[in-house]
């Protein structure tokens, strides 16, 4: 049902694979720099986006779990260790190869055994009804055919199981993406601004109730504090919007150094005035049930 694969022998393949087409940028290539941002931010609350999250659905131990999109894991060791589910029920998905080998180092450190498979979750290489749980975490904008993911998630998930879904409000202006742009407008490198998400909290009630009878909608808001330009810079550093930037080749290599110089002159001077950077949170959490047959 949910094929371990070996990962460090996928990974010598990594070349041509990184090419795939489920690799959308640079930044996904491994996930170093996701965990690193993850791991760096602290809301002011102390709570974690993860913990909360699972809190939503009904996790009983000896469920089996489909992270789809798991990235280096950030809601698969919380589920394994918060929320006692064995970890050789849980199978990591996500369609970069790197990520899944950073993903299996994680797990290795932490003792753990789930299983791994790259495949792009338009289509899963699954039996209908085999998960009593599947997780998609801030991925599905990531999908060409969002309906479809949804559906494939939907086929896959057992008739009295559930779908957790995470994502970001468009409904909220943060400073790291503002400061970016603005640099970006200095140093008269061209980009195009993103629109909204194709997967937001505003919009995704609509998208996941074609695969899905029941979606319950849950909004995580916090705020995370920085007290030094140095921390927000390290945090900007991490961006994906920074580091598929540092990957473009036709941005002359100096307003590649410039850019995280500006970045940290703007915080800095926010800091100056009002003692420190705040920066809202606001993102949340779909729990979806009744897949539709
Ligand atoms: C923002 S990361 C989220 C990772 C993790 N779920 C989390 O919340 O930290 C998005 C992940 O989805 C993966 N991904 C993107 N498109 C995918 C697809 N079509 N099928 C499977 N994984 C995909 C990326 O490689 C990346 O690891």
């Amino acid at each position: 049902m949910s094929p371990a694969t070996d990962v460090s022998e996928q990974s010598q393949k990594r070349e041509t694979a990184d090419l795939a087409p489920g690799i959308l940028f640079p930044y996904y290539g491994r996930g170093d720099q996701l965990k690193a941002k993850h791991v760096g931010t602290q809301m002011a609350s102390g709570r974690r986006l993860e913990t909360w999250a699972l809190g939503l659905v009904p996790v009983v131990s000896n469920a089996t779990i489909l992270d789809a999109g798991c990235g280096w894991g950030r809601f698969t060791w919380p589920l394994i260790e918060e929320f006692a589910i064995p970890s050789t029920k849980v199978t990591c998905l996500d369609s970069s190869l790197g990520m899944l080998e950073t993903a299996s180092e994680e797990a290795a450190r932490r003792q753990h055994r789930p299983g791994y498979l790259s495949a792009d979750m338009q289509a899963l290489p699954f039996l209908n009804n085999c998960f009593d749980g599947a997780m998609a975490n801030h991925v599905l904008y990531h999908l060409t055919d969002i309906e479809e993911g949804v559906r494939e998630l939907a086929r896959v998930v057992k008739e009295d199981g559930w779908l957790l879904a995470t994502t970001n409000s468009d409904d909220v202006s943060v400073p790291v993406l503002e400061f970016h742009y603005a640099a970006l407008d200095r140093l008269g490198i061209e980009y195009e601004r993103e629109a909204q998400s194709p997967f937001s909290m505003e919009n995704g009630e609509a998208l996941l109730s074609s695969g899905f009878k029941e979606v319950d909608r849950s909004y995580f808001e916090d705020e995370t504090r920085y007290p030094d330009a140095d921390g927000f810079l390290a945090s900007y550093k991490t961006i994906g919007r920074y580091r598929n930037l540092l990957a473009r080749q036709d941005i002359d290599p100096d307003k590649k150094r410039q850019l995280p110089v500006l970045v940290h002159q703007q915080a800095e001077e926010v800091i100056r005035k009002r003692g420190e950077l705040r920066s809202p949170v606001r993102m949340g959490a779909f729990v979806c049930r009744c897949p539709r047959s």
